[in-house]
């Protein structure tokens, strides 16, 4: 028996077995190209449908509202670059926010807004900063950081978002966040949400980013 004992849980999770169940089962089963008309192509369709739905209900949104990435770094970096690709303004980024929102929004010349004490993003610091931006196209921060745990009140930033910046979206990045709080709850108030699986007890290369019906990317 290995005397080795695994404990770096915020970086990834051993997989759980009736993910690996599942796992084995469904590429064992499908390899059709889902988006095809035969039946082994539409099987593969509905089992991607199945755990669209599944995790909608668990982020508390609709299916259709559920891209699948490869994990949270390519969600996060979808969040940021789509959004600004799509619309005029500044992205905002808490500063402890992980490599991954932070990179990008540092490569669009962004702007970070500091943290409390306690490690979650600061209120009046983030409503100054949005009133000294002429225009906002997206402020991101973390729900559960990554590596203090310290949990941002996402409906609290979405409400400064909305009275000092009005029309910006808001990102959250939820990874830390899934099966730790209620997260339906904690990230209903944003517009896109970043989930992965390798995190929870699930494959790595798995991920998701919740886009809000009639947010653009
Ligand atoms: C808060 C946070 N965001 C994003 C990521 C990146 O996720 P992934 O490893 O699935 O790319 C991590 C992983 O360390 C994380 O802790």
């Amino acid at each position: 028996m290995p005397l080795e004992t695994y404990l770096d849980h915020a970086a990834s999770t051993p997989l759980r077995p009736e993910a690996r169940e599942a796992w084995t089962a469904a590429v064992a089963r499908h390899h059709a190209n889902p988006t095809g008309a035969h039946a082994a192509a539409r099987a593969a369709r509905r089992a991607l449908d199945e755990a669209r739905a599944t995790l909608a209900a668990t982020l508390g949104r609709q299916p259709g509202e559920i891209v699948f990435t490869s994990g949270g770094s390519e969600s996060d970096n979808l969040a940021v670059r789509g959004v600004a690709a799509r619309r005029p303004g500044a992205v905002v980024c808490g500063a402890g926010e992980h490599h991954a929102v932070l990179d990008p929004v540092g490569r669009l010349g962004g702007t970070s807004v500091p943290l409390t004490r306690r490690g979650s993003v600061d209120l009046d610091a983030l409503a100054a900063t949005l009133d000294a931006l002429d225009r906002v196209a997206l402020v991101s921060v973390m729900a559960v950081n990554n590596e203090t745990g310290a949990i941002t009140d996402v409906a609290a930033v979405a409400e400064v978002v909305a009275r000092h910046a009005p029309g910006a979206l808001v990102h959250t990045d939820a990874v830390q966040a899934v099966s730790w709080i209620d997260v339906d709850e904690a990230t209903a108030a944003a517009d896109l949400v970043s989930v992965t699986a390798h995190k929870i007890g699930g494959p790595v290369g798995v991920g998701a980013l919740v886009v809000a019906d009639g947010v653009e990317l």
